[in-house]
């Protein structure tokens, strides 16, 4: 049973958090591990005239929202759905609370979100639906309901609503990230350091893949100056921001960029039997020689990170050391696996060393290279030979490692 938050959030207006606890899911997506879990936010706004709901949960939770909705209002009181995004984490409940409802409610959402939402729950749910256009404004209520296009954050149909004379941003995705913190805002310094890191492997697994229109989308939104003075954002995922808004969009901003962190270095490598495993020995040595911070992930026959975890430390690395053992003319299974996701989901301009390890042919680090020159990744070097390391295969790999350096010093 997932902890369900139900808690008036503001007074004026009346507006409350409908906060499910997901603790059982394993693979969000069906691909990333979240050990951590994820939150699933809807919000509920009592007008004079008017009750808004916006956003509402997984499927799998629809019992455990609609008890907790009824607990707040009368279903058949509530007059608009806004739909900000329609991956079902936030619409699987749609059908029954419009069921619930009688139908009553008008929804609101992007042309895209009226396409989406007919493919996956029928017709019958969009008979009452209203499509907004990029920047208008909506009165419900003597409020004014803002919706803005927030287009590949992550889905075509994504937009956000700010309710003008409340300075309140309801931001759908953007602003979440995994994980169950214990509170549901940002008041508590130490809770947000360790969520943090959630929302960086969230923007990346799941946002990652459009990475660039982060930045485009919150320049956007502060060129209309509502980050600026926003009062509240409020995100489909996770802490809720009201002591600090700008914090979690300049979060945002700075993974979509890829800031770094000065001196984090990315290291990634498989080791079979221990040859790959010796280079980076003496790749590590080098570079702490150096006064960099490597953090490591490596596949080896006792342990297997998370691709999820090692996509979270990408944006902020300073550069990647990928290291991979060559397995039957191929990439590692594991490293390509890897591989292939950095470069989908986290593909930034950062330099990268590769270190190769083969028994008979070296094939791994010439098909990295290639991979590495058609991406957004620099190249620096190549170092790839049979076995067990010789003299001369170290200081190759020690001059590697002293070239990454040069190109981030
Ligand atoms: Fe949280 Fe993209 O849905």
């Amino acid at each position: 049973m997932p902890k369900v938050w139900t808690e008036k959030i503001l007074d004026d207006p009346e507006l409350y958090l409908i906060r499910i606890d997901d603790d059982g899911i394993k693979y969000f997506e069906a691909t990333w591990d979240i050990p951590e879990g994820i939150t699933y936010n809807a919000y509920l706004m009592k007008l004079e005239d008017a009750v808004v709901l916006f956003d509402m949960t997984k499927k799998e939770y629809t019992e455990e929202f609609m008890e907790a909705l009824k607990s707040i209002v009368n279903p058949k009181e509530i007059t608009h759905i806004i739909i900000h995004h329609t991956e079902p984490d936030h619409s699987g409940a749609l059908p029954a609370v419009l069921e619930a409802n009688g139908y009553r409610a008008q929804l609101i959402g992007t042309s895209f979100a009226k396409r989406f939402l007919e493919g996956f729950y029928g017709e019958k749910v969009v008979e009452n639906f209203y499509t907004i256009k990029d920047g208008e404004e909506m009165n419900i209520s003597g409020k004014t309901f803002r919706f803005i296009t927030v287009p590949w954050l992550h889905w075509p149909d994504t937009m956000i609503t700010y309710v003008v004379e409340d300075k309140l941003i309801f931001s759908c995705d953007a602003g979440g990230g995994y994980s169950i913190p214990p509170v549901i805002d940002d008041s508590d310094e130490k809770v947000i350091e360790e969520y943090l890191p959630h929302v960086t492997k969230y923007i990346v697994t799941v946002i990652g893949h459009y990475h660039k229109y982060i930045v485009q989308n919150i320049k956007k939104l502060k060129e209309l100056g509502i980050v600026q003075e926003a009062r509240m954002i409020l995100p489909g995922h996770g802490l809720i921001w009201r002591k600090n808004p700008m914090r979690i969009f300049e979060h945002y901003e700075a993974v979509g960029a890829g800031k770094v962190k000065k001196g984090k270095v990315l290291v990634i490598y498989d080791s079979m039997y221990g040859f790959v495993e010796r280079r980076m020995e003496i790749v590590l040595d080098e570079l702490r020689k150096h006064g960099l911070n490597p953090v490591v992930y490596k596949f080896t026959d006792k342990e297997a990170p998370a691709v999820s975890d090692i996509l979270g430390d990408v944006p902020d690395s300073e550069a990647l050391i990928i290291g991979a053992s060559t397995y039957e003319a191929e990439i590692h299974p594991r490293i390509r696996y890897a591989l292939y996701e950095i470069l989908d989901k986290a593909n930034y301009e950062k330099p990268v060393l590769i270190v190769g390890a083969f028994g008979w042919a070296g094939v791994a680090g010439k098909k990295i290279e290639t991979m590495i020159t058609r991406s957004k990744f620099d190249h620096v070097d190549t170092v790839e030979s049979r076995g067990w390391p010789t003299p001369e295969d170290e200081e190759r790999l020690r001059e590697g490692v002293r070239k990454l350096v040069r190109w981030i010093s």
